[in-house]
């Protein structure tokens, strides 16, 4: 059966970085914290009142496209991956189709936080194997900004994330071997709350009670954006952190290794590990427990923070840009986060 290649890529950083010591005049925190927990050094921030999720992955886009050698008509499908999406409803994948002048294709959007390229990547790979679709544009991208406690009180939260977008564009290959060998998707929602954001939300508490909104007024229901919500600021993420963190490190090799194993192949065949940039020390803690060399993995969670769908395409633009990857290289894609949803992807470049 053909394979799925990636024939082009592309990133896109908002131009204004914001340091670890920025943040302290908005917050208590420190330089010193942020890089001895997270590896985070800066990270970018989208341009206020005109970068959005959506125009950000485009410019990924199309950059993605002029290395794929196709333009918006080409292209047969959308997937669009990103839990910070500009309207509640509909999703990126309409407004990027719109955006880009696109024919009236398919656009299906992913809400699966820092594994959603991964879950896009087997979606697609899964249209292209059997024929459906002969080349499918895959977005990952976050405005976190937007959305960040920045008192003291967010700051376990808002010092980790920053803004961005990578994109792919997905074809059938031509060239024996190349193409994603296997992808591989799991889920377990029992400590789905761990690192959640609850609101906005339909879920009237039944799952969370200390969370519960209060209750609209109207016979039938009303606002879900209750004033208790307003009150109370309870807009912004959630996250256990070191359960998150104990819960990755496992995850993460695991998965890897499942990729491995399915291909009969081993760590020391790997030539670039992409792991989703959630910290440094997970993906640090990863690469020894794999026993990986330095050469193997590649990082930049110093400079962007963690852009959860965006992470994975935007590290894997910029291995691919610096001439880390070539050509038969096997790549290996992984990721893991809220739901917990986690996965991998293993390539032949
Ligand atoms: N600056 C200064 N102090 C802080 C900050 C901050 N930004 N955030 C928290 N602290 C304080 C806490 O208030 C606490 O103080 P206390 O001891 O007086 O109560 C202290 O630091 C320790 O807090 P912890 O939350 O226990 O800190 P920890 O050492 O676990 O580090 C961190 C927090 C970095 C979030 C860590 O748990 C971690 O890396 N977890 C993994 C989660 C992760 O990577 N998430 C990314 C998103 S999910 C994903 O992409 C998979």
């Amino acid at each position: 059966m053909q394979r799925t290649k990636i024939a082009g890529i592309g990133k896109f950083l908002p131009e204004k970085v914001v340091t670890n010591n920025d943040l302290t005049k908005v917050m208590e925190t420190s330089d010193e914290w942020i890089q001895e927990r997270t590896g985070i050094k800066e990270r970018r921030y989208a341009k206020r009142f005109e970068d959005t999720t959506t125009t950000m992955g485009a410019e990924a886009a199309k950059i993605a496209m002029e290395r794929a050698g196709v333009g918006p008509a080409d292209i047969d499908f959308i997937i669009f991956a990103t839990l910070s999406p500009d309207y509640y409803f509909p999703g990126c994948g309409v407004l990027l189709q719109r955006l880009l002048g696109m024919n009236e294709i398919g656009a299906l959007d992913i809400r699966n936080q820092c594994s959603g390229f991964i879950y896009g990547m087997s979606v697609a790979d899964q249209f292209i194997k059997t024929g459906m679709y002969k080349n499918i544009l895959l977005v990952g991208s976050e405005t976190h900004s937007y959305a960040l406690d920045f008192s003291t009180r967010g700051r376990n939260v808002s010092v980790i994330f920053g803004d961005g977008a990578g994109a792919v564009v997905l074809q059938p290959s031509a060239r024996e071997g190349q193409g994603i060998l296997s992808t591989h998707l799991h889920s377990n929602g029992q400590e789905a709350e761990l690192l959640s954001m609850p609101n906005p939300g339909f879920h009237a508490g039944r799952f969370w009670p200390e969370k519960k909104p209060a209750q609209p007024d109207g016979e039938f229901g009303g606002m879900f954006i209750t004033e208790e919500i307003i009150r109370t600021d309870d807009l912004y993420p959630n996250m256990d952190g070191p359960a998150v963190f104990k819960k990755a490190v496992i995850k993460f090799p695991e998965v890897v290794m499942e990729a491995l194993e399915k291909n009969n192949l081993s760590t020391s065949d790997i030539n670039m590990l992409i792991p989703h940039q959630a910290n440094l020390r997970i993906a640090q803690f990863v690469q020894q427990k794999l026993r990986l060399r330095d050469d193997q993995v590649h990082n930049n969670i110093q400079q962007y923070g963690n852009t959860t769908a965006a992470s994975v395409p935007i590290a894997l633009c910029e291995a691919w840009e610096l001439g880390k990857i070539k050509d038969d290289d096997l790549v290996c894609l992984a990721a893991f986060g809220s739901g917990f949803t986690w996965g991998s992807a293993l390539l032949r470049w």
